[in-house]
Order: C-alpha cells, then sequence, then structure tokens
C-alpha cells in the first residue's frame, strides 16, 4: 500500500477519536534506532520517541529477540496462572526500585496504572477523594481523563467525582506569576489550602509526576 492508499483507509475504517500528527498524517513502516521510514522509503531522525517511550530505540536487537522468543514459546494463559518471566521481571524491577519498594503490578497501559493506584489508594486510606495537577496527563477512562488536567483531552466532559486539581509547579510559565524563591512555593503550601476548602480533608491520593514530561501537549486538529 502506498501512503496515499493508508491515509485513505484510515478515514474509511478507523473510528475518528485519533487524532494524527500533521494535515497530511504520515504512515511509518519501518524503524531502526534513532530512525523511522516512511510507506515511500523515507527516512526519518526520530526526536519523538513514541512520546517519550521508545528509549531504547526503535526495534532493538535484544528487545526484539526477546519478544519474538515469547511469542513463540507461549502466547496467553491468563493471571490465574504463573510464570517465570513475570517474576523475573518483577524481581529485577523490586532490585533496581529504591526504598522499601518490592512489589509490582503490571498493566498494559499508563491509563490502567493511574486506575490500579487510585483504586489502591482508594481501598488502602478508605478514602475516595484524589488530588491531581493542573496541565497533567493522566490517561483517556472516564477516571484518568477525571484526573488530567487539560481541556483537550477531555472529550465527553468530566465524569468522575471528587478529584480536585492543584497548581502545578512550572516555574517557567508560574501560574501566579510569581518567581523562584521570593515565590515562596506558593504552588506547594496551596495544596493544603485546596485539601482543606474543596475536599473533606481526607484524601485517597496525590498524583503528580516528578518531572512534568508531556504536559501541556495538545491534539493536533485534523
Ligand atoms: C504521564 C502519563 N500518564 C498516563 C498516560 C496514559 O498512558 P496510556 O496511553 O498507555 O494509557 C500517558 C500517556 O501518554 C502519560 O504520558
Amino acid at each position: 500500500m502506498t501512503g496515499e492508499e493508508i491515509r485513505d483507509r484510515q478515514k474509511r475504517y478507523i473510528f475518528p477519536a485519533v487524532g494524527n500528527l500533521y494535515r497530511e498524517p504520515l504512515p511509518l513502516s519501518a524503524g531502526k534506532g534513532k530512525y523511522l521510514y516512511d510507506q515511500d522509503g523515507r527516512e526519518y531522525l526520530d526526536f519523538f520517541g513514541g512520546i517519550l517511550t521508545v528509549s531504547l530505540g526503535h526495534v532493538h536487537p535484544r528487545v526484539t529477540e526477546a519478544a519474538a522468543g515469547q511469542i513463540h514459546r507461549l502466547w496467553h494463559v491468563s493471571t490465574l496462572y504463573q510464570n517465570e518471566n513475570m517474576v523475573a521481571y518483577a524481581e529485577e524491577l523490586a532490585r533496581v526500585t529504591p526504598g522499601d519498594l518490592q512489589k509490582s503490578f503490571f498493566t498494559n497501559s499508563g491509563t490502567e496504572a493511574n486506575e490500579a493506584a487510585a483504586l489502591f489508594a482508594q481501598l488502602h486510606t478508605g478514602c475516595r477523594e484524589i488530588v491531581a495537577l493542573r496541565h497533567g496527563y493522566s490517561g483517556r477512562s472516564f477516571l484518568a481523563m477525571g484526573m488530567t488536567g487539560q481541556s483537550v483531552w477531555r472529550l465527553g466532559g468530566t465524569q468522575a467525582a471528587g478529584i480536585k486539581h492543584a497548581l502545578n509547579p512550572y516555574c517557567y510559565r508560574c501560574a501566579m506569576g510569581l518567581t523562584y524563591p521570593s515565590c515562596d512555593l506558593k504552588c506547594a503550601t496551596d495544596v493544603e489550602d485546596l485539601i482543606l476548602t474543596t475536599t473533606s480533608g481526607r484524601v485517597a491520593a496525590f498524583f503528580a509526576e516528578p518531572i512534568q514530561g508531556v504536559g501541556g501537549l495538545s491534539p493536533c486538529p485534523n
């Protein structure tokens, strides 16, 4: 298929809920290291990395070999059975994570991870409300869209109750027009006020990314 044929089929057969970059979207067919190749064979230097997720580069031979090995050995047996690779991976994560963090919970996506974290915090604390960050992005489920702090990623409106948004500690564009350090970290101290004035005072969790990686990323209009 040519790039034009892919663009045409995308319009006809893919639900228009996903926004592609560029007025003329770019179908990609292969990747190697830091390079990507489009359907018509053109090479691109990739500065995007699958929205920061392809940190090892494209089609890394060791990862490809391990993934192919698993596909050839065993596909799916549900989580009702145990297997060596899952516990080996969890053990390695326990080794490299700080402090006494020892247990992993594997999910398919960031959205699911946030859903699970919120549920665990609610079950553990017996509280319901959540504090998230303005300009943050948490995913596209109802709960994750509610935690997300950007209108463009909340199509359908916010439907999950009990989520409040704290100010983003972003010195480059301070929401209060202040400058560090004379600001006295107003964005941080405002969290207490937010909890005391907009929640019941008993919150289950505070969701914040330590690094504001993609805060502000907006979808491209098609
Ligand atoms: C910080 C953050 N949280 C959650 C998500 C949602 O992850 P997923 O698209 O895998 O559901 C993303 C995705 O970009 C993200 O950047």
